[in-house]
């Protein structure tokens, strides 16, 4: 250990003494990681509001943060990354488990005791000449029972003002943190509740880029990168491929869902979390504004979370969910006041840009904001088109959850909130109805495993070729997805009251590639029906693939849809899904043995039924 510095009393930045904690185990993970990385100084955040400033200060003395238009947007900041670490990096992502069929064809996998070795040689001296920070977070409502815990030691400030907007971080955590160790320890309980995340942005060499989990350890070590999936632990790392793993022994469901409330005009609100893959529209959807004539006759949408659940089973048999997070991290470009108000309005102050462009009276700018022309782009450059676009494609806002206009009441609720409804999606040119229903759980387990997203022409390669992304959680399942599945199918119990399971695809398109459904706040009228189908209300025809509502069965007037447009939509294709049906057999048989036979029986009996 670097003899200068006292794990527990190093100069923090606050200028005032840090604390260490109550809970021996966790000072000496601390210490052991000081021993390890070499920091100058080592900071306990308490998350106060002084500590917040000390560190947006720092930051924007060495031009981590640049200052945006304090008129237009006061307390935002923008935030430029290295350009060559700009998003996710799944084939650096590891699940580390003892036996490598733990972790399944659906992840990549690498022995824990290697994984061990080849980080732990990354982290050595690491952070020599910077500040070590302690960063206590939970997941959850501070007092939910659903609510889960971790600390992230990072040397990096960026990360510390993410996760203080993206999470609950700070004294309360930590108090609870060791309200949880001193309980286990009184009652004589090994090992530690809460999940141990270290982090360096090391040299930002992707070379030497890791994502390493190990579920068994509760443990995270992420080197190389300080891009927010990749950095803020507690959001994809930890509450869904940790959470994952833990829900599975625990009994309970991490998902990669928004969760939403839909109160009609009587004042009754139902509870629908959806599984979209990334950027299929989310963030859209958990802050969906009706249509004027809904409006009018009272209906409302409130936003409980927007890219990841945690559901378990409540005493009444019902499934109930929490937002764990604490804030939204969302794509930037594509916002605007036509596509998405509710979000324009949260990031409207105190929100962190990450790779956006400026205008020349510096307000951050990205495509498909307004008509305006950028200064800069995100790289910091004179804004040129030839150069691409202005804004990266996978910028980010970073904003707390409580200045969203649409927030729910219930969001913050210790019990979480009821679940009527469960809707997969995904981006489908063709097949793929507006909505379907599924018969049962079974079934419903079956559409979220045959979930798929077509690749676009904006990006490289093929256009239009189906990508397997099962209920949005193949960059973030902790496990096998062949046991995952078997999880999901354990729900289903005598006693259980489960949510009704839909399908839907906003994203149909025409002969010349047009969207066939306007989307956006249009997208209540297949979620009426869906509530209307929960409550037993509306009429729907079963098909092999599922129940369908005819156009007669939607509420569409002021839809602007075409009827021809409907029909498409709404159109039922034997042949074309017994090609996707078959399809998904031989995804399925990738899995070997472990796939569960239910499900398989399940594909073959829509299979069989689509055959006659
Ligand atoms: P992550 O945050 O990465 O997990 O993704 P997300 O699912 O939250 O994605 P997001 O809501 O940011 O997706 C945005 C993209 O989907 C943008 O290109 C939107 O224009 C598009 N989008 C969202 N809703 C709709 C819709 O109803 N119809 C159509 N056509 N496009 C939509
Ligand atoms: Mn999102
Ligand atoms: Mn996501």
């Amino acid at each position: 250990m670097n003899a200068a510095v006292d794990v527990f009393k190093g100069n923090d930045v606050a200028g005032k003494e840090a604390a260490g904690s109550r809970l021996e185990s966790l000072n000496a993970w601390v210490a052991q990681v000081v021993a390890l990385t070499q920091p100058d100084q080592v900071h306990w955040c308490d998350g106060s509001e002084s500590e917040h400033a000390n560190l947006v200060a720092a930051m924007q003395a060495d031009g981590t943060l640049l200052p945006l238009n304090r008129e237009t947007h006061p307390h935002s900041w923008l935030h430029r990354s290295h350009p060559g670490d700009v998003a996710r990096v799944e084939h650096l992502t590891f699940v580390c488990t003892p036996d490598r069929d733990e972790a399944g064809p659906n992840n990549h996998w690498m022995d824990p005791v290697a994984a061990h070795a080849k980080m732990d040689a990354l982290f050595a001296g690491c952070m020599r000449g910077r500040t070590l920070y302690v960063v206590p977070y939970c997941m959850g409502p501070i007092d939910s029972p659903l609510a889960r815990c971790g600390v992230e030691i990072t040397d990096s400030p960026y990360v510390v003002v993410n996760m203080r907007l993206m999470t609950r971080m700070g004294a309360p955590a930590l108090a609870r943190i060791e309200r949880e160790g001193l309980d286990r320890a009184v009652r004589g309980q090994a090992g530690d509740t809460y999940v141990k995340g270290l982090h360096s942005t090391g040299d930002l060499d992707p070379e030497r880029r890791f994502i390493m989990h190990f579920p068994h350890e509760l443990t995270i070590k992420s080197f190389g990168s300080g891009y927010g999936g990749n950095a803020l632990l507690g959001k994809k790392c930890h509450a869904l491929r940790i959470a994952s793993h833990q829900a599975r022994q625990e009994g309970w469901l991490a998902e990669h869902m928004l969760i939403v409330g839909i109160e009609n005009p009587h004042g009754q609100t139902h509870y629908i979390a959806a599984a979209f893959p990334s950027a299929c529209g989310k963030t859209n959807l958990a802050m969906l504004i009706p249509p004027e004539g809904y409006r009018q006759a009272g209906w409302k949408v409130w936003t409980v979370g927007d890219d990841i659940c945690w559901m378990r089973r409540g005493q009444d048999g019902r499934l109930y969910a929490i937002n764990p997070e604490a804030g939204f991290f969302g794509v930037a470009p594509g916002t605007s006041d036509s596509s998405n108000p509710n979000a324009l309005a949260t990031i409207s102050h105190h929100t962190i840009f990450t790779n956006v462009a400026v205008t020349d009276d510096q307000e951050p700018w990205w495509e498909g904001l307004d008509g305006r022309t950028p200064a800069l782009d995100w790289q910091g450059r004179p804004y040129s088109p030839e150069q691409g676009p202005a804004a990266h494609p996978n910028s980010r806002f970073t904003v707390s959850a409580r200045q969203c206009p649409s927030y729910s009441a219930r969001a913050e609720d210790p019990q979480g909130v009821p679940i009527s409804a469960i809707v997969f999606g995904g981006r489908r040119a063709s097949l793929v109805p507006l909505v379907m229903q599924a018969r049962d759980w079974t079934h419903g387990v079956l559409m979220g495993a045959a979930m798929g997203s077509e690749t676009t022409a904006a990006a490289t390669g093929a256009v239009g070729v189906m990508r397997r992304d099962p209920m949005a959680m193949k960059p973030f399942c902790g496990y096998n997805f062949a046991d995952y599945f078997a999880h999901w199918l354990s729900f289903d119990t005598a006693d259980a009251r489960l949510p009704e399971v839909f399908h839907v695809n906003w994203f149909r398109k025409d002969a010349d590639g047009k969207f066939l459904w306007p989307g956006f706040g249009e997208n209540l009228r297949v979620l009426q029906w869906m509530l209307a189908r929960v409550e037993g209300r509306a009429r729907a025809t079963e098909t092999p693939v599922g129940w369908l509502p005819t156009a007669d069965d939607l509420e569409l007037e002021g839809a602007g849809v075409s009827a021809a447009a409907m029909a498409e939509l709404l159109q039922f294709d034997p042949e074309g899904w017994r090609e996707e049906v078959e399809a998904l057999g031989a995804y399925l048989d990738e899995f070997g043995e472990r796939m569960p036979p239910t499900l398989k029986a399940e594909q073959q009996r829509i299979l069989r039924a689509l055959s006659e």
